[in-house]
């Protein structure tokens, strides 16, 4: 399956795409944790992105697009893969649609993660990562076993620099003007499943398994 999420900072893509990942042995690629990455390694790519997302602005389409172009090639993203974070502008989603074209391959459905974005300032603020895992957790919604440490290696926990009430207004604006048309993109082709995200994790993962097991 080559799947698409979409929603706004916080909706949960990130919380359900490990999940999405071991069901159907699909790669997750989220641009947003490639990024960081290489913000973090002050590689080229990541001095580039650096300014725009400390802002809660979209980096370009070109520097997105390269990225993602390059990730799936890599074996394990050839039986399907699930882009989490990416197309954000109808123009990546466009250049999407050629890159696949040219495999003979197409997106086979859009899981659009609706919630409103009165709740998505606690989920935000909350929030603490294991970096070099990408899990997930939440001071009140998901807490790890001991505060500030990931269950599984016991290495620390961090809390992203754009995850401040500030930045996400930033990021919400972006979302609305540069990635909701991409919804409507996705919705004439027919593929968009809607969930609630604004339901508990366990309750998005049964939603996630009907959109795709229709
Ligand atoms: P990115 O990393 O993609 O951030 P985002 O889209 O803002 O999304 P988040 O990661 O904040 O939210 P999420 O939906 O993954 O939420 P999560 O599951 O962690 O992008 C960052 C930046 O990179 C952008 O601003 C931009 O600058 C740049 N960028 C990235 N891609 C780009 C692109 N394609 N084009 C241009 N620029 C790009 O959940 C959040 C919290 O809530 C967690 O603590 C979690 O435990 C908790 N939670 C999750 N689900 C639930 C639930 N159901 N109930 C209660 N709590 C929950
Ligand atoms: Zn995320």
């Amino acid at each position: 399956k080559r799947l698409i999420l979409i929603g706004p900072p916080g909706s949960g893509k990130g919380t359900q795409s490990p999940i999405i990942k071991d069901d159907y042995c699909l790669c997750h690629l989220a641009t947003g944790d490639m990024l960081r990455a290489a913000v973090s390694a002050k590689t080229p790519l990541g001095i580039k992105a650096k300014e725009a997302m400390d802002k809660g602005e979209l980096v370009s389409d070109d520097l997105v697009v390269g990225i993602i172009d390059e990730a799936m090639k890599k074996p394990s993203c050839q039986k399907g893969f699930i882009l989490d974070g990416f197309p954000r502008t109808v123009v990546q989603a466009e250049k999407l649609d050629e890159m696949l074209k040219k495999q003979g391959a197409k997106v086979d459905k859009v899981l659009n993660f609706a919630i409103d974005d009165a709740i998505l300032e606690e989920r935000i603020t909350g929030r603490w990562i294991h970096p070099s895992s990408g899990r997930t957790y939440h001071t009140k919604f998901a807490p790890p076993k001991t505060p500030g440490v990931d269950d599984v290696t016991g290495e620390p926990l961090i809390q992203r620099k754009d995850d401040t009430a500030a930045v996400l207004r930033s990021r919400l604006e972006a979302f609305h003007k540069q990635t909701e048309p991409v919804i409507g993109y996705y919705s004439q082709k027919g593929i968009v499943a809607n969930l609630q995200a604004e339901k508990p994790p366990k309750e998005v993962t049964v939603e996630v398994q009907k959109a795709l097991s229709s």
